[in-house]
């Protein structure tokens, strides 16, 4: 408890004022608290929710449902840039568990589909089954409200062995989730317990400095969960010369509305859809000033690689450095440049 990383004593500290403590560190959810209903996996699997999937467990664990808009692929896609930084450990002490809060619709085959979009290793499983105890379960890690779209974008985290059991945010700086992550399992704890500013790699701030383009800080944030450029395709399109290839003011509309650009059924997106099955880009609230920084970010980013590509010697050490910007880390990078 002393050695928790301040973000983690912050989380803790304004939930137990929310929610009178129940997911404060040291409150007991075990064997008794969890309903040890049987679920389904997005691969068919019937699970129970305690015994196989928490019990002895590390647990990262995620509220979504299949067909929101907004911010369950975006939650899901920061949580699979956890997931690519602790692959050591991902499916053997920690595992993520997503359940979804729309149980009636949200059939293992959609699970799947929506599953596969983000990931394919081991140790994350996605869930869903009979209406009452998904909701049941969901009840009991927070999520009270019917309504699938009122459902929080919080993740929980905990450690059945030790009963420790926190909230977090999956839009805090991804090396913060995780630590917190990893600062569930004791042992780790016992060689880390340096300040946190001493953990950050050193790169973190890189892109805050400001002489960088203003929608660089908006697209590793919000975008690069999900886009490279010049890395390749991820969860969707690499977007190198996308301001080359697309119309400009179509590129605002898509990023400022896909929903609505979809209802429109534009051409252009039907054929994107067609091409990334089980994920659509969300609806991210942003301005046009927003889409115009990015759009620009886009540009230079996209001018840069290309003066790159054209001197081989420089461009070891840049990609290196573009690898680092666009993922939040350095490796585990999907596709190849
Ligand atoms: C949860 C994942 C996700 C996030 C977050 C996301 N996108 Fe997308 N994006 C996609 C997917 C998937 C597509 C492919 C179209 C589709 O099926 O919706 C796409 C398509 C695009 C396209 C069209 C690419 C082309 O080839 O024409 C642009 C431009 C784009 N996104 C920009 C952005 C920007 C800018 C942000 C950040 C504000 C962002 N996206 C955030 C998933 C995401």
């Amino acid at each position: 408890m002393k050695r928790w990383p301040v973000a983690m004593l912050t989380v803790a500290a304004v939930l137990s004022a929310l929610c009178g403590g129940a997911a404060t560190a040291g409150s007991r959810w075990g064997k008794d608290y969890f309903p040890n209903v049987e679920v389904v996996t997005q691969n068919g699997e019937r699970v129970r929710f305690y015994d196989d999937l928490i019990k002895g467990k590390i647990v990262l664990i995620s509220f979504i449902f299949t067909s929101c808009t907004d911010l369950c692929p975006l939650t899901t896609a920061r949580i699979t840039q956890v997931v690519d930084r602790i692959q050591d450990q991902i499916g053997k002490t920690i595992f993520v568990v997503s359940i979804t809060v729309d149980p009636e619709n949200d059939t293992p085959e959609k699970m799947k589909a929506f599953a596969d979009a983000f990931y394919k290793g081991p140790g994350w499983t996605f869930i869903t089954g009979k209406p009452d105890d998904i909701r049941a379960i969901n009840a009991k890690l927070g999520n009270k409200s019917d309504v699938a779209t009122d459902h929080r974008n919080e993740i929980v985290l905990g450690n059945d062995n030790t009963g420790e059991w926190a909230r977090n945010s999956p839009f805090a700086d991804i090396e913060n989730v995780e630590l917190a992550v990893r600062d569930m399992d004791p042992a780790w704890r016992e060689g880390h317990f340096a300040p946190m500013a001493a953990l950050a790699p050193a790169t973190d701030h890189q892109g805050l400095t400001l002489d960088r383009e203003p929608g660089q800080v908006l697209f590793k944030k919000i975008c690069a969960p999900c886009h490279t450029v010049g890395v390749g395709d991820r969860i969707g399109p690499d977007l190198l010369d996308v301001t080359v290839k697309r119309d400009q003011e179509w590129l605002k509309r898509m990023i400022m509305n896909p929903v609505r650009l979809r209802a429109e059924k534009d051409p252009t997106l039907a054929e994107l859809d067609a091409r990334f099955q089980g994920v659509r880009m969300p609806y991210l609230g942003m301005s046009a000033s927003d889409a115009t920084d990015l759009i620009s970010y886009l540009a230079t980013k996209s001018a840069e690689i290309a003066d790159l590509r054209a001197q081989p010697e420089a461009t070891h050490v840049h990609r290196h450095d573009d690898a680092a910007e666009n993922h939040d880390h350095g490796g585990m990078v999907p596709s190849n440049p």
